[in-house]
C-alpha cells in the first residue's frame, strides 16, 4: 500500500467514528520519523507491511479506547520542545505553556543576574526544563515531585534536552533545603467531588495523583503557601497554575499569609495563574 492510500484509508476510518483527522497524518509522520518536508515529498512511497501493520494498530486502539496521541506516540510538544510522556506523568496541557509565558516575561527586563527557581510537582520536567532554556537569566533550577515514576520520565526529558535541571523525589517540601527567588508550580487541583466531571479518557490515562487534590483542591496551594516563608526569599515570587473557579480560595489563603495575590486569565479568558508576593 502506498502511503497516501494509507493515510487516505486511516482518515475514512477515523471520519466514520467521527474522530479528528487529522490524527492520522500525525501518526503516520510519527512511525516514519520524518521531517514535514521529507513526509511530503514521499507520500507516494510505499508503505512497508509492518509499518502499515503498526499504523492501523494505533489508529484501531485510537478508536477503540480513544487512547490519546500523546499515549499513542508516547511523547507531547510543549513549547516547542519534544518531551516524554508516559501513564505516570501528566501529559503537558496548552494552560501550562501560559505560566512560562507569564514567567518569562516577567523577568525579561530584571535585575537579577541569577535565579534560583523551584518546579514542585514538576511531573515529566516541562517547566523546570522550559525556564532553563528559555529565561535569559543564568538559572539553578530544581525540581521535584513525590512519584518515582515520574522523576524517571523527568529525567529523561532532562537527559535528552541537555538540561541541567536538579530532580529530587520529595513529597512537597519534605526534602527540599534550600531558599529560592521563585517557586512555581502546577499541583493537582481538581477537587475529589468534581471526578464525574472530567472526561474519561482523561481519568484512564492521565494518573490520578497529578489531578486530584483534597480540601475542595486547595490542598497543595495551602501547604504551599503555609511554608513558603521557609523556602522563598524574602523578595521571592510564587507561580501556580489554577483552576478557572479557584480565584477567591487562593486569594483568601494567600491573603492570610499576608501575600499579595494576583490572578491571570489565560487565553480563553478563565483565571489560570496566581502570582503571590510578600506585602512589603
Ligand atoms: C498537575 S501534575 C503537573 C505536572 C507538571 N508540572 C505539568 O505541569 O505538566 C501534578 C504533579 O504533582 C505530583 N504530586 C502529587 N502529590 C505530590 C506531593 N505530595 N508532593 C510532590 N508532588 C506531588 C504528581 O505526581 C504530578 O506529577
Amino acid at each position: 500500500m502506498k502511503r497516501r492510500q494509507a493515510l487516505e484509508k486511516a482518515c475514512f476510518l477515523l471520519r466514520e467514528q467521527a474522530k479528528e483527522e487529522s490524527i492520522a497524518k500525525f501518526l503516520l509522520q510519527y512511525i516514519l520519523d520524518e521531517n514535514s518536508g521529507k513526509f511530503n515529498y514521499n507520500m507516494d512511497a510505499e508503505l512497508e507491511k509492518e509499518l502499515e501493520n503498526k499504523y492501523f494498530g494505533l489508529i484501531e486502539e485510537h478508536i477503540e479506547k480513544d487512547t490519546p496521541l500523546s499515549h499513542l506516540a508516547g511523547f507531547e510538544y510543549f513549547y516547542n520542545r519534544k518531551f516524554k510522556v508516559n501513564k505516570n506523568v501528566l501529559s503537558p496541557r496548552m494552560e501550562t505553556e501560559e505560566l512560562i509565558y507569564k514567567i518569562l516575561d516577567d523577568f525579561k527586563y530584571c535585575d537579577k543576574k541569577y535565579l534560583k527557581i523551584l518546579d514542585l510537582c514538576t511531573g515529566s520536567g516541562i517547566i523546570g526544563i522550559t525556564l532553563e532554556k528559555e529565561l535569559k537569566i543564568a538559572t539553578s533550577i530544581t525540581a521535584s515531585d513525590i512519584s518515582k515514576e515520574a522523576l524517571q520520565v523527568a529525567r529523561r526529558n532532562a537527559e535528552l534536552l541537555q538540561s541541567s535541571v536538579h530532580f529530587i523525589e520529595s513529597n512537597l517540601f519534605e526534602n527540599i533545603e534550600d531558599k529560592f527567588d521563585v517557586i512555581v508550580s502546577n499541583p493537582p487541583y481538581i477537587p475529589y467531588e468534581d471526578m464525574s466531571t472530567i472526561k474519561k479518557n482523561v481519568l484512564d490515562y492521565d494518573p490520578h495523583l497529578a489531578l486530584f487534590a483534597k480540601e475542595e483542591g486547595m490542598f497543595f496551594y495551602k501547604r504551599i503557601i503555609e511554608s513558603a516563608d521557609k523556602y522563598l526569599e524574602e523578595d521571592g515570587i510564587i507561580y501556580f497554575e489554577i483552576g478557572y473557579n479557584q480565584r477567591e480560595k487562593i486569594q483568601d489563603i494567600a491573603n492570610n499569609h499576608k501575600f499579595i495575590c494576583q490572578i491571570i486569565k489565560d487565553i480563553n479568558s478563565k483565571d489560570r495563574i496566581a502570582i503571590l508576593s510578600k506585602e512589603k
